[in-house]
């Protein structure tokens, strides 16, 4: 079964070609991020109109790389929601015209379900060994799974008992973990996108030079009750801090003194939010007693967080290749495949869902 896929939620203006879920014939992905740098941030409007103007050419590019012919679809699959009203609005419509042209049944996927989904694609080179839990997902039962979402707009943990299947059990209670990488990135003028940013400017820091909150963790009784505080991330508090690190050094014309403490305030930060996420993630897999940990979303390209995710899971953690990390239209295609094969069906009259949830 192939599926064309639509992605344009946030700042990427994406589409793919899978075939039964896992296997991508292409994955095209247009940034829009040289144009959002300048605002140090993404900026709502602009990025409607880029997805219109880039559209049309990423789907032909898409189709042509995959040598796809247009009669071998058999769905389209478009992110819904969450994200910018008026950037959904121009995938949502485009793949609506698709399925009125060609007569195919239209998919809408949550974009949060697609970095949950891009763990199921296929990615192993050929003859190299599957990892655990690539054979665990292609297993009959692989469920439960824990997934950590972390990205610009979310940070959630959430307990999956089967396809389709989603329980919120925690998330942050303030900013997104990749929104403080990116404020914090802003704060110490490594500009935008602010992870990666970071990332660099942390690998020559001390990361034990500034104390950033950590999170309280109790070793008493388990706790398994969804959305209680021992799920729940705050990252609010880390920024705050790098601000008040920061004003130290700021001159009357707002620059940053070349002496500023840049690296160490980035490496101390990354090692905390880190922390963050694995503490509350190690909590979770616990009491739930998952098979695995799924890591998806832009952050989930953090180095330190791999290492430390690693170190604390073993092979009981995933995290897609890096390509797959951040917004592309493949985990949409692969989220479309498993909402379509449960059944799932949209109309012309779907709308898009700016704040939709899982579960
Ligand atoms: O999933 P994504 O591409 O878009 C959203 O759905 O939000 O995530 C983008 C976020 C940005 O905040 C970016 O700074 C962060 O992912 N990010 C990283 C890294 N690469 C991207 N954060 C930390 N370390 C990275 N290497
Ligand atoms: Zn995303």
């Amino acid at each position: 079964m192939r599926i064309l896929a639509i992605e344009t939620s946030c700042d990427e203006t994406a589409a793919a070609v899978i075939d039964d879920g896992r296997f991508i014939r292409s994955n095209v992905v247009a940034s829009q991020a040289d144009l959002h740098r300048r605002y140090g941030g993404v900026f709502p409007e602009m990025a409607s109109r880029a997805h219109v103007e880039a559209i049309a050419p990423v789907i032909d590019a898409a189709m042509a790389d995959a040598q796809a012919a247009w009669d071998s679809l058999s769905a389209v699959a478009v992110t819904k929601g969450p994200g910018l009203p008026g950037a959904l609005v121009v995938g949502v419509n485009t793949a609506k015209g698709i399925c009125l042209a060609r007569d195919l049944p239209l998919i809408g996927v949550n974009h949060l379900e697609g970095h949950i989904y891009s763990h199921w694609l296929e990615t192993d080179t050929v003859g190299e060994p599957a990892s655990f839990v690539r054979r665990l997902l292609r297993s009959a039962s692989p469920f439960p799974l824990l997934a950590l979402i972390v990205s610009g707009g979310h940070t959630e943990l959430v307990l999956m008992r089967g396809h389709g299947q989603y329980q919120l059990l925690g998330h942050t209670v303030d900013d997104a973990v990749g929104e403080a990488f990116d404020k914090v990135a802003r704060l110490l003028h490594l500009g935008y996108p602010g992870g990666p940013a970071i990332q660099k400017a942390a690998q020559d820091g001390d990361p034990q030079r500034f104390t950033f909150s950590r999170p309280r963790v109790s070793l008493g009784a388990k706790t398994v009750r969804a959305t209680s505080d021992a799920y729940m991330f705050s990252f609010s508090g880390a920024k705050t801090h790098a601000l008040r690190l920061v004003q130290d050094y700021l001159n009357a014309d707002g620059d940053l003194a070349p002496r500023a403490p840049v690296s160490d305030i980035a490496a101390s930060f990354q090692d905390a939010v880190t922390d963050w996420l694995v503490e509350k993630t190690a909590r979770a897999a616990e009491a739930f007693d998952v098979k695995a940990v799924l890591v998806g979303g832009g952050v989930s390209a953090n180095k330190l967080l791999r290492e430390k995710m690693m170190a604390r899971f073993g092979d009981r953690v995933s995290f897609p290749p890096m390509a797959l990390c951040t917004d592309n239209a493949a985990m949409i295609g692969a989220a479309g495949y498993y909402a379509f094969m449960r059944g799932v069906r949209d109309d012309l009259t779907m709308d898009v869902a700016p704040d939709l949830k899982l579960g």
